[in-house]
């Protein structure tokens, strides 16, 4: 296009024709790559201090080995795919463009013709349209991952069928796994147009700035660049900090496309210039920054408060606000800062106590779960005993497994035990599906407790993760290798997959079920899943725990606890939860850094502490303590459960010690 000399770039004006007010020293991030020194010129001709981080790098089209790959093998003797499934628009059409170096547009529509392809939405639809072919399956709409499974399994029976999914960008767990648990074997075709730069020195410390507060100002000129942002940044371990960061920021786009892009994360867009160029775009910042930001500020606490790291979360449930969200327990759990430290026990209600011992001696401990009044009872004597910041409902993670009729009992000193553990599909198929209303007792436990204390002590929900019932049912009972498990794992993928789906749902249900008869928070046991090396929880767990916390009400908080797990906080923090829970094989500090305080944490005492005498166990709460900082975000606990053995005054002594020592 032409430009007439009155249409000029409005960065090349003379100043006295251009009255906009400058950025005043603000701290302008731009993530250009070949317009670099460009940017960074406009912005400092306009006050601001420009960062400027490229954030792309064009791939030869020559250089997507996949689709390459893909092209080959669509290609071959006998095509090796009998379905494919095309995610995205862009990512069907860069597909294509990669394949052509190689083949001949008609012999790969061709070859497609001739199996089930199917199209996420509208997008891949067009793209497919314009190269020359139909889907045979149109995903309806929303179009998400579970609308592609059930579209797809109600026209093909996936047992043994080869899939390649196209992916653009963002892999999808869920998706794949739910492939697998049909029998299906999947091969991932990711393709990319667009990737992030050799050098990525500069955008890391860009992010930096933005998760820290040190920028107030982004403008973004690309939907590639706002992907290739938000995808360093989870990457990274900083990806919620750093969408604070933004969220605090005046944030510029370019145009529609790309604001499309920043709120498919989440993201707010303040302006777009009246033309999408880069000139008029930070003209606009410029003139618009400083009052954006000091509305924004002054609204700033509030927007950090409600930030929460699990953006796919169930919607809030709409309950009138509780008079314990103010309650310190509530507050740490959303990283705001509380006049002392909350703390509660893993099973603080259990046979260290006394009173615990005596309820015992007359009943049976599944008998004792069944019975609220008992049920509220111990609960109730132990945070009144302890004077902890929380209870929890007296129960047992393996209460579900009751109505899958394996034939759970406990047996004295041996724990717990099934008697028809699963270990085939046939086995499988034999659990009825469980209706929780069969868990009632729970509900009517938890409805007492509240009646007792709910006005003053928030209540904590809580089952046990899909990985963690898992190995038990399949195992019959504890374990020290999770032989049986892994081996299950490892041979029967899809077996397992569908094992993991319908725990992920009976557990989703029992927690929504503890929500709705009154507790405030819950708590998802994974307590043995640090039994595995990372590929594994991420490919074989995650998806399936994630399914569990996105099903929970975003306004109730998630503690996500595990054990052993050093090395996978940072998976356990991408499957969900908004606290933490650490044991004392890490250090607390060097933990929640390395998530970057995008959680809350829980923990982290050794829980054999509590054997040492009262002085030793303050030095070690104060030091614990010390490693929170007095960081906004921190419950005080055991990294497991309290022992049989404990004193109870030991504990009692703890409770006291971290009050005191916390108080600010
Ligand atoms: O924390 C609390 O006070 C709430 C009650 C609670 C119990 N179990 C009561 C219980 C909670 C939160 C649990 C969780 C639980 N149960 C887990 C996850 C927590 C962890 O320790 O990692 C697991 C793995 C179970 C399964 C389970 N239940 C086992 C392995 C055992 C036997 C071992 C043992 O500690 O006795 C149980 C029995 C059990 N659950 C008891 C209690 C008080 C002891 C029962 C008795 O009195 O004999």
């Amino acid at each position: 296009m032409r430009r007439g000399p009155l249409a000029m770039n409005p960065d090349m004006q003379s100043n006295s024709s251009d009255l906009t007010p400058g950025f005043g020293g603000l701290r302008v991030v731009a993530f250009e790559s070949r317009m670099a020194a460009e940017v960074a010129a406009m912005i400092e001709r306009r006050g601001g201090v420009a960062i400027v981080a490229p954030a792309m790098r064009e791939v030869p089209l020559e250089d997507n080995r996949a689709a390459l790959d893909f092209g080959d093998r669509l290609l071959g003797n006998q095509s090796e795919f009998e379905v494919v499934i095309f995610m995205t628009g862009v990512g069907t059409r860069a597909l294509f463009a990669a394949m052509e170096t190689r083949h001949r547009r008609a012999d790969l529509v061709a070859a497609l013709a001739a199996i089930t392809t199917v199209a996420r939405g509208p997008k891949p639809i067009r793209a497919m349209r314009d190269l020359g072919f139909e889907p045979s399956i149109a995903v309806p709409e929303p179009n998400t991952w579970r609308e592609v499974l059930s579209a797809l399994a109600a026209q093909v029976e996936l047992k043994g069928k080869r899939v390649a999914v196209q992916e653009y960008g963002v892999s999808n767990h869920e998706l794949t796994a739910g492939l697998e648990a049909r029998g299906a074997r999947v091969t991932i075709v990711p393709v990319y147009r667009w990737t992030l730069p050799a050098d990525r020195a500069p955008l890391r410390a860009a992010l930096n700035a933005i998760a820290s507060g040190a920028a107030d100002v982004a403008i973004f000129t690309s939907s590639n660049q706002v992907t290739n942002v938000i995808q360093l940044a989870d990457a990274e371990g900083i990806g919620a900090a750093v969408k604070q960061g933004i969220a605090r920021m005046a944030v510029g786009s370019i145009g529609p496309v790309c604001s499309a892009q920043l709120r498919a994360y989440g993201l707010r867009v303040d302006f777009e210039p009246e033309h999408s160029k880069l000139g008029h775009l930070v003209k606009e910042a410029a003139a618009q920054a400083a009052s954006i930001l000091s509305a924004r500020r002054a609204t700033a606490v509030r927007i950090e408060a409600c930030a929460s790291p699990n953006p796919q979360r169930a919607p809030a449930s709409n309950a009138p606000r509780s008079p314990l969200a103010d309650h310190p327990m509530m507050k740490a759990c959303r990283r705001e800062p509380t006049p002392y430290t909350p703390i509660w026990l893993m099973r603080q209600a259990g046979r260290y106590m006394p009173e615990y011992r005596r309820v015992r001696e007359r009943h049976d401990f599944l008998e004792m779960c069944r019975r609220p009044e008992l049920s509220a009872e111990v609960t109730v004597t132990a945070v009144e005993r302890l004077k902890v910041d929380a209870a929890i409902i007296f129960a047992d993670i393996l209460l579900p497994l009751i109505p899958m009729e394996v034939g759970l009992h406990f047996e004295k000193g041996d724990g717990p035990v099934i008697d028809r553990p699963i270990r085939t599909e046939a086995d499988l198929e034999r659990i009825p599906d469980v209706d929780v209303a069969a868990l009632g007792f729970v509900a009517d436990a938890i409805k007492l407790v509240h009646r007792a204390i709910g006005a003053t002590t928030p209540l904590i929900g809580f089952a046990g993760a899909p990985f963690t019932l898992a190995s038990y049912l399949i195992e019959g009972g504890s374990s020290r290798q999770y032989q049986a498990t892994k081996t299950f794992m490892y041979t029967q993928p899809e077996t397992w997959h569908r094992l993991m789906e319908r725990l992920a749902r009976v557990t989703a249900d029992y927690l929504k079920m503890q929500i709705a008869a009154g507790a405030d928070l819950v708590q998802i046991f994974d307590s043995w899943v640090g039994s595995l090396g990372p590929d594994d929880y991420r490919r074989f767990v995650l998806p399936h725990t994630a399914s569990v916390i996105a099903a929970v009400p975003a306004d109730v908080p998630v503690i996500h606890f595990g054990t052993v797990t050093g090395n996978l906080l940072e998976l356990m923090r991408e499957a969900g939860g908004d606290v933490l829970g650490l044991d004392w094989r890490v250090d607390l500090a060097d933990a929640w850094a390395r998530l970057n305080y995008s959680v809350a944490v829980q923990g982290n005492l050794d829980p054999i502490a509590l054997f040492a005498g009262v002085s030793e166990i303050r030095t070690r709460a104060q030091a614990i303590l010390d490693q929170a900082g007095g960081r906004p975000g921190h419950i005080f606990n055991l990294g497991h459960g309290i022992l049989p053995e404990t004193p109870v005054d030991h504990a009692i002594a703890l409770v006291d010690a971290v009050h005191e020592m916390s108080a600010r």
